[in-house]
């Protein structure tokens, strides 16, 4: 049996210039769809895949995601006063119990595989989940990161969660070709970051879920700068490929592109509507608003 998968890296030290102004003081990942923001839709999944140890690597103005997870003593003090029981509980399981939080600070933004190498010495020698909370995904019971992470115990070797994407958005990912081997799974054969449709592989687009052997520091430590002049992940990843095997997965579940306003409007919409308390009400609204006039 692999060692399992503890500790999960959660990159969030990006401006989040594609949603300025929203972003200029508060951080993208604290964008909220319909009641919690994405860091924690995101620290949910990994907790589901039996993290117990978050890791954000961070950057100035991202306080307000230590504040989120840290326990706010004057609110629970007042909820409790005024018996709002519920309210309680939903603060209170923000960051659930035994499971702790670990701040990085990434001080220059030298990309998402500099990001991940900022982690090196609180992951040590495990193998780990990285998540982009930007890519929020809704799963069929199982998360995304819980269905990578049992492939991992199956397989013992680093998971790319990936999707099929348009052909001519190749250019937003890292792109992938890969040898199929059971259903959904398959062994990867390259990783490139980022390429025009022209010279894209494939259209299997990796998504913000990895699982990775701590080989990849070395990897890491090693990469130059590439695509955007940045230190990727992806580059690292095609390195790692030359000494152990990773499987590229084809996760059961809808991704939403949160970091773009469109992809998180439908997020919003879809989450909305399947929101327990306030579900109907806000189907029954999108009933009487979407007229073909209000739609023209
Ligand atoms: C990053 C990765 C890319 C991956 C994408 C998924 O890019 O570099 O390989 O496909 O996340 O969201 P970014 O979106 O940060 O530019």
């Amino acid at each position: 049996m692999p060692k399992p998968v503890r500790k999960a890296v959660f990159p969030v030290a990006g401006m989040g210039t594609r949603f300025l102004p929203a972003t200029k003081a508060n951080p993208k990942e604290m964008l909220t769809v319909v009641d919690k923001p994405l860091i924690q839709y995101a620290a949910e999944e990994a907790v589901a895949a039996g993290c117990d140890q978050l890791i954000f690597v961070t950057s100035s103005s991202k306080r307000a995601i230590e504040d989120h997870f840290d326990k706010s003593y004057e609110l629970e003090a007042l909820l409790l006063q005024k018996q709002k029981t519920k309210l309680l509980e939903i603060v209170q399981s923000v960051l659930p119990k035994g499971v702790n939080c670990v701040y990085i600070r990434q001080a220059e933004a030298l990309g998402l595989g500099h990001a991940v190498l900022c982690a090196k010495d609180v992951v040590g020698d495990e193998p780990f989940a990285v998540i982009l909370a930007d890519d929020l995904i809704d799963d069929n019971n199982t998360g995304c990161l819980s269905q990578m992470s049992n492939l991992y115990n199956e397989r013992g070797c680093s998971v790319l969660g990936v999707e099929n994407v348009d052909p001519q958005d190749t250019a937003k990912y890292g792109i992938v070709s890969s040898k199929p081997i059971s259903d959904r799974v398959s062994k990867l054969e390259a990783i490139v970051e980022k390429p025009e449709p022209a010279d894209a592989p494939s259209n299997l687009g990796v998504v913000g879920r990895y699982i990775l052997s701590p080989r990849i520091f070395n990897m890491l430590e090693n990469t130059p700068s590439g695509a955007g002049n940045e230190i990727q992940l992806t580059d690292a990843i095609a390195t790692l490929l030359d000494y152990e095997h990773v499987l590229a997965y084809e996760f059961d579940g809808k991704r939403y592109d949160c970091g773009d306003k469109l992809g998180y409007l439908k997020a919003t919409v879809e989450y909305g509507l399947k929101h327990e308390g306030l579900g109907e009400d806000f189907k029954e609204y999108l009933r009487s608003y979407c007229t073909p006039e209000a739609l023209e």
